[in-house]
């Protein structure tokens, strides 16, 4: 799976556990930084990996910021993104079931290492449960935030 990979400087405590946990499940990664605990500003992040993910560069993509909020709201502004801070395995694993979440958000103030690479396997190894035959409510209800995003 390829992954676009990008955080702010409140997401790069987590940035080398991403990365190991990213490489033991095989992925490739578009890394977009930041490589460094300098300040930077997290919406430019969240656009990098949307847009990766938009485009079909990436199949799904991982933001971290200080909390998890500012990046999902960000990367929630650009069309066909699906993003949420999930900081329990459920949520990361139904997230995409059921809401086609295709970017995961993390809060590098929020949790550790070990936390962080759980929920990652769980968002990679769900499944949007839509594209199923017995998925119409889920697509359905996806239908439903595509009409949201159209409306002007
Ligand atoms: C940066 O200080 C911080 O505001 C940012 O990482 C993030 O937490 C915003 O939601």
């Amino acid at each position: 799976m390829r992954i676009a990979l990008g955080m702010d400087h409140g997401g790069f405590p987590l940035r080398e556990a991403l990365l190991e946990v990213l490489e033991k499940m095989d992925c490739e990664v578009i890394d977009f930084g930041t490589d460094s605990p300098d300040r930077v500003d997290y919406p430019d992040y969240a656009e990098k990996v949307g847009l990766a993910v938009q485009g079909g560069e990436a199949d799904r993509g991982i933001l971290v910021c200080g909390s998890g909020v500012g990046v999902s709201i960000a990367a929630n502004k650009i069309p066909g993104i699906f993003a949420a801070t999930c900081h329990d395995a459920y949520s990361a694993q139904q997230g995409v079931e059921h809401d086609h979440m295709n970017v995961l958000c993390l809060g590098g103030r929020v949790i550790g290492d070990e936390l962080a690479k759980l929920l990652v396997k769980q968002f990679l190894n769900a499944t949007y449960l839509g594209d199923q035959p017995d998925g119409d409510r889920y697509a359905r209800r996806v239908g439903k935030i595509i009409e949201l995003e159209q409306k002007e």
